[in-house]
């Protein structure tokens, strides 16, 4: 039976330049979809896939994630005093237990392969989850790391969830070519991190969360550069590859790239819609703007 995923790292130490001046004194972070920051939802997710402990990658100028995660007293106690008993139940039930979470620096921006190598020692040697809290999946039913859970149970080794972009927006992506599988599932026979234009394997992106085996801090510690200059975590699965299997999920879901402005605004529509307590009355006010 395969070891079971307890742990999930969050990379959340970049900069957010393409949100100057909102992430300028806020970590992008902790920019908000309706009323819910973004970490926190990735966070939900998480929790719902029955994750136990939420690993930062955190970077300067990001200590508001980790206050959002940290007990309020003061306000705790405003909202006791003013009888708000739904929100202070809101507030507490988001909260991880404490020591469940566990927080530690990237110091230097040197791509996302190092930023997970930063967890080495908080993940230690079993699998875990890695989840890019600027990418949001909206799904009917289970949550997108649920979904790849459900996947690492029945295949074991390392699973990625993907999915399909238009042909010219494949080259931003880590790209992954497939071999046959039950239309869901897939084995992945090779990866590669942002193709140059004409040289793609398919048109199946690397979403942004993950599941892997230990083994890749191994690879990681190398700290060899690739695209870009960094230090790339689709290299280091390139490498895990050779000897551990790789399995692709087309999740059910649809997703929100929140690190881009236009990912980010249809975000905040799709979850307001999606919203009993706010939908109706949103759309009729989003027709009025149309
Ligand atoms: C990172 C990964 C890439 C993946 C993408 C998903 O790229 O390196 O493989 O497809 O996230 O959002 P970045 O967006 O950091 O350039």
């Amino acid at each position: 039976m395969a070891a079971p995923v307890r742990k999930a790292v969050f990379p959340v130490a970049g900069l957010g330049t393409r949100f100057l001046p909102a992430s300028k004194a806020i970590p992008k972070e902790m920019l908000t979809v309706v009323d819910r920051p973004l970490i926190q939802i990735v966070v939900d997710e998480a929790r719902e896939a029955g994750i136990e402990h939420f690993i930062f990658v955190t970077g300067r100028n990001k200590s508001a994630i980790e206050d959002h995660f940290d007990r309020q007293p003061e306000l705790e106690q405003a909202l006791a005093a003013r009888g708000k008993t739904a929100e202070l139940e809101a507030l507490t039930r988001d909260l991880p237990a404490p020591g469940e979470t566990s927080f530690v620096r990237q110091q230097e921006p040197l791509g996302l392969g190092h930023a997970v190598w930063c967890a080495r020692e908080l993940v230690g040697r079993e699998p875990f989850a890695l989840i890019l809290p600027d990418v949001l999946v909206q799904s009917k039913g289970k949550g997108c790391t649920a979904q790849m859970l459900d996947v690492y149970e029945a295949h074991g080794g390392n699973i990625i969830a993907v999915e399909p972009v238009p042909d010219d927006q494949v080259k931003n992506y880590g790209v992954v070519s497939i071999g046959e599988g039950d239309g869901r599932v897939f084995p992945i026979d090779f990866m590669v991190e942002k193709p140059a234009p004409g040289t793609e394997p398919s048109n199946l992106t690397i979403l942004g969360r993950y599941i892997l085996q230990p083994e890749i801090f191994d690879i990681l510690s190398a700290k060899e550069t690739g695209a870009g200059g960094e230090i790339q975590i689709t290299d280091a699965m390139i490498r895990l590859l050779e000897t551990q299997d790789f399995h692709a999920l087309k999740y059910e879901g649809r997703t929100f790239d929140c690190g881009s402005k236009m990912g980010f605004l249809l975000a905040n529509v799709a979850y307001a819609l999606a919203r009993p307590d706010l939908g109706p009355a949103f759309a009729a006010e989003v027709k009025k703007l149309l």
